[in-house]
Order: structure tokens, then sequence, then C-alpha cells
């Protein structure tokens, strides 16, 4: 028999053996331990409603992060603390702040949402340990939770109010040196089913088992591959969990580039990215997908999963970037362009699996943006996805490197624009032929998010918005050319 899955819950230590590996923590809160107050909407990681926080250590130091319990496999919670809607209110039944504020505010009505918002606000509310949210951290905060009742206002209240009443303290030493007791020594793998679900902690656990079990699935932030399971309702067989290998989990400088490991999530990446590029790539951090989606989800999950739509790709080729794979071959670092091959193939060969990603750091003479175009500000998916990077000798383009998604069935440069822009003058004659050489580059399809002509349209617009904002005279400062800007 194999290890159980060993987590906190209550306060308590909770061992499973028998629950099915692909089983979703909402349906082990739901269905297993009836505890009902976490509710499913989608199931698809989009609406919040089973918004639970779990507590986990990341290089020794203790986070406490909300994400979507409805994508999330059970096996995923070992060594870890689970917090639910239920863990709020004090054991004499006081309201928590955060419920409190939600009561004062009118922050509910049907209530549906309630214990997703109310479990994002609990987060933020361990993060600001007293100090008052701005807006834009509120809004951040609840960017993964619909509420189709109330109306958001009432719920940003609440967000402003509980950190005016009466502070509840939450030990995090206690917490984080509990967890540290849990934590193992190894990697491990929990059997149930007839299904297998190993968990490697190092490197080399990770290519043994890559070798022993190539058809095995990698699962690292789930944000994907959870909706195989409670979308398309597919059996996944056995699965090789990325997330509790250190090795695949840091960033660092090393020879002109930033290296983010490929098991670093989404919002560590972003912050570290944009610690770097805070004018190119900020917007882009804060419309990708929300913030449970970003704290579960990984950088390599995305370049992996190669998505023709995904948000990450287009201005990482941009300012070519390369992919780091390894396997029992060794490893190899290709650019990230000659990753993809066509729709859903990679060039990933069997054993292999990505280790991290370099990202040039920021050049003299780089004029670098990235334009996410959806229909809603945050947690959408592009239409299309543009990114820009020129090198300028004063008025003259050394290189252009331009990559669009959703243009074809892969991330994609735009090679004729890029030959229509090289030795030019940044002139606005120069970007209109550009412009027309885009319609040589792409021929992209119709979908219900929009029209071959628009995203053709839309990609040549984007251009000149990058030239207006990067032009030699006269640039447009961003309040010219983003509405968002100002929010
Ligand atoms: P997983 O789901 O764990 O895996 C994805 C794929 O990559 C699988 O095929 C897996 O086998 C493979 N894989 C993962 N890690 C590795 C590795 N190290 N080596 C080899 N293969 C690997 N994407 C966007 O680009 N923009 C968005 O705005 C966006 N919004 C979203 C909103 C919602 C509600 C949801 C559910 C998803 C959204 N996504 C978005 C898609 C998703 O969040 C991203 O693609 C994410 O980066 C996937 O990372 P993950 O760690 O969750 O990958
Ligand atoms: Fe909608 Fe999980 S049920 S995000
Ligand atoms: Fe009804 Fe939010 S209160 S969905």
């Amino acid at each position: 028999m194999s290890e159980p899955i060993r987590f906190l819950f209550r306060g308590e230590l909770r061992e499973l053996r028998d629950a099915p590996p692909t089983q979703t923590i909402l349906q082990h809160l739901r269905e297993d331990l009836r505890c009902t107050g976490t509710k499913e909407g989608c199931a698809e990681g989009d609406c919040g409603a089973c918004t639970v926080v779990v507590g986990s250590l990341e290089q020794g130091e203790l986070a406490l992060k909300a994400v979507n319990a409805c994508i999330q496999f059970t096996p995923t919670l070992d060594g870890k603390a689970l917090f639910t809607v239920e863990d709020l209110a004090g054991s004499d039944g006081a309201l928590h702040p955060v419920q409190q504020a939600l009561v004062e505010c009118h922050g509910s009505q049907c209530g549906f949402c309630t214990p997703g918002f109310a479990m994002s606000l609990w987060g933020m509310y361990l993060k600001q340990e007293g100090r008052a949210p701005q807006r834009c951290e509120i809004d951040d905060a609840l960017s993964g939770n619909l509420c189709r009742c109330t109306g958001y206002r009432p719920i940003i209240d609440a967000a402003r109010r509980m950190v005016e009443l009466p502070a509840v303290a939450f030990d995090k030493a206690a917490l984080a040196e509990r967890l540290q007791g849990l934590q193992r020594a190894h990697g491990f793998s929990y059997t149930a089913h007839g299904q297998r679900f190993h968990v490697p902690r190092t490197l080399d656990e990770l290519v043994k088992l890559r070798v022993e079990y190539p058809t095995a699935v990698l699962l690292a932030g789930s944000t994907d591959v959870g909706l195989w399971v409670t979308k398309q309702m597919r059996a996944l067989g056995d699965v090789i969990y990325l997330g509790q290998v250190e090795a695949l989990k840091t960033v660092r400088e090393h020879a002109g580039m930033l290296e983010i490991g490929a098991g670093v999530s989404l919002q560590d990446a972003y912050a570290a990215l944009c610690a770097r590029y805070p004018a190119e790539l900020s917007e882009l951090w804060q419309r990708f997908a929300s913030l449970p989606i970003r704290n579960a989800g990984t950088l390599g999950g995305n370049v992996a999963n190669g998505s023709p739509i995904g948000d990450s790709m287009p201005w990482m080729i941009a300012l070519g970037s390369q992919v780091v794979l390894n396997g029992f071959e060794g490893m190899r670092a290709l650019a990230l362009e000659d990753f993809y091959l066509g729709y859903q193939q990679k060039d990933l060969r069997a054993g292999e699996f990505v280790q991290a990603m370099r990202v040039p750091l920021p050049a003299g003479g780089l004029r670098f943006r990235t334009y996410k175009l959806a229909k809603r500000f945050d947690q959408d998916i592009s239409a299309v996805c543009a990114a820009f990077a020129v090198t300028l000798d004063g008025e003259t383009v050394l290189d252009a490197r331009i990559a669009f998604g959703g243009m074809a069935a892969t991330p994609q440069r735009a090679s004729q624009a890029e030959a229509a822009l090289r030795g030019q003058a940044w002139s606005e004659a120069t970007l209109r032929a550009a412009m027309d050489a885009l319609a040589r580059d792409y021929a992209p399809l119709s979908d219900a998010r929009a029209s071959s002509g628009y995203r053709l349209r839309a990609a040549q617009n984007l251009l000149r918005r990058f030239w207006l904002e990067t032009r030699p005279v006269d640039p447009l400062p961003a309040s010219a050319v983003n509405a968002f800007a100002s929010l």
C-alpha cells in the first residue's frame, strides 16, 4: 500500500489513503468531508466560488495563497495546510473581520459567491497585516471572483472596512513550524484506484521518474490540466507532479539573462519580470488570468502548454528568450520560437521536461511593449496578444522582433514585418510598410473570440500604437494610448 497524503485541516493532521489521484480538492471537501461552505460554480477556475487558501513552505518560507479548489487535485495538498470559509469564524462563533465587513457593507445577496469572496479577502487580510489596502490591491485580490447580484462596490467597501475592525491574529510562525514537520526528505508515490501520483522532490528523482513513466502526465499548477479532468472528463493515468521540486522554483540572474525555474508561479515569475521591465510587462501581469490562477499556475506550464493564445510566449519570443529542457540525455537550451513546431506540437523529446526559461535583461536602445486584447480586463483569454521589441540606434531600427499570439497555430514571429523595419528610419512611412507586411505574415482564423479581419486589423493597429509610444519625436505617454493607464 502507498504512503498516505498528509495535510493540515482544521488544525488537525489529515491522512488520505483512498482519494482518487485526480479527485479535486473541491470534490474532497464537498463529497467526502461534507464541508459545503466552499461552492462549485464553473469547475474551471473562472468564477472563484470555490476559492480556498493553501498554506505551504516555499524555499523554507510560509506562503498563504488563494487558489481555485475546483481544479487542484487532492494529492497536491501533501505537506500543506488547507483553509476554507468554515475556518474564518472564531470557535465562539464570532465573525472574522472579513465576514463582519461583508455583513456591515451589504456585500452579499444570494450569497453563492460570498464564501469565495471571503477567502480571497482573507488571503489579502493576512498579507495586509492591518495596512489599509489600495484600490488596485483590492481589484487584484478579487480579480478571480464573480458576483452576479450584489455588485462590486459593497464588496470593495468591505475590503476597506475589514482592516478597520478589531484585528484577529493568525499565528504564521506556528503554522510554518507544523508544516516543517510534515515535509518529506524524499519524493513519494501515492497510489489509489489503480492510478499513481508521483511527487518527486529533486531534479534527479524527476529525471528518473520521467524515464520510468515516459507517458505520465506532467502536472505543475494544474490550471490547464485540471480542466482536462473537470471539463473534458479525461482519465489522466499516471501523473508526475512538479510542485514539490524545489530546484524548479528558483529565479536568478545569469549571463545577462533572468533565469526562471519552470515551477515558479506565474505571480512570482511576473513579479521578478516586472522588477526588470515595469513599464512593459506590468499591465500584462495584472491582466493574466486572476490572482488565484497566477498563484497556482506556472510560467513553465504556460510555455510547455504552448497555447496559440497564451500570453507569455509572444513577449518572451520578441525578447529572444530561451527554453531550457532537461531529461535523461542531459540539458539543452533552444530559442523559444523553435520550441513550437505546429499546433499542439513541441520540440519536447520523450523523457524531457521544461526546466527553466531564460529572459534577456533590458539592454540599451531597446523599445519593448506587449499588448493584450480581450473582452474583459481581468480573467480573460486573449483574442490577440502582441509583442514588439525594436532596438534603435538614434532614429534607425537596428533590429526588430515581433511576435503574436492569436494570429496563427502557434505563437509566431512576423518575419516580413520585421524585415520591413530593419535598417529603416523609425518613421511613419516605415511603420506603414510594416503594417502592410503584417498582412503577409498572418492569415488568422475566425472563432468565438474574434474574426479573422478583426484580428489582422487589430494587429496592425497595435503596431501603430507601439510606434506612437516609441517614435523618436513626440512619443505619446501611456495615458494617451491606454484607457486603463489612469486606473
Ligand atoms: P499545468 O496545467 O500544470 O500544465 C499545462 C501543460 O504543460 C500540461 O501539458 C503539462 O503536462 C505541461 N507542463 C507543465 N509543466 C511542465 C514542465 N515543466 N515541463 C514539461 N511540461 C510541463 N493563460 C494565459 O496565457 N493567459 C491568461 O489570461 C489565462 N487565463 C486563464 C484563466 C483561467 C480561469 C484558467 C483556468 C486558465 C488560464 N490560462 C491563461 C491558462 C493557464 O493558466 C496557463 O497556461 C498556465 O500558465 C498553465 O500553467 P500550469 O502550471 O497551471 O500548467
Ligand atoms: Fe468556479 Fe472553481 S467553481 S472557479
Ligand atoms: Fe449572488 Fe454574488 S451575491 S452571486
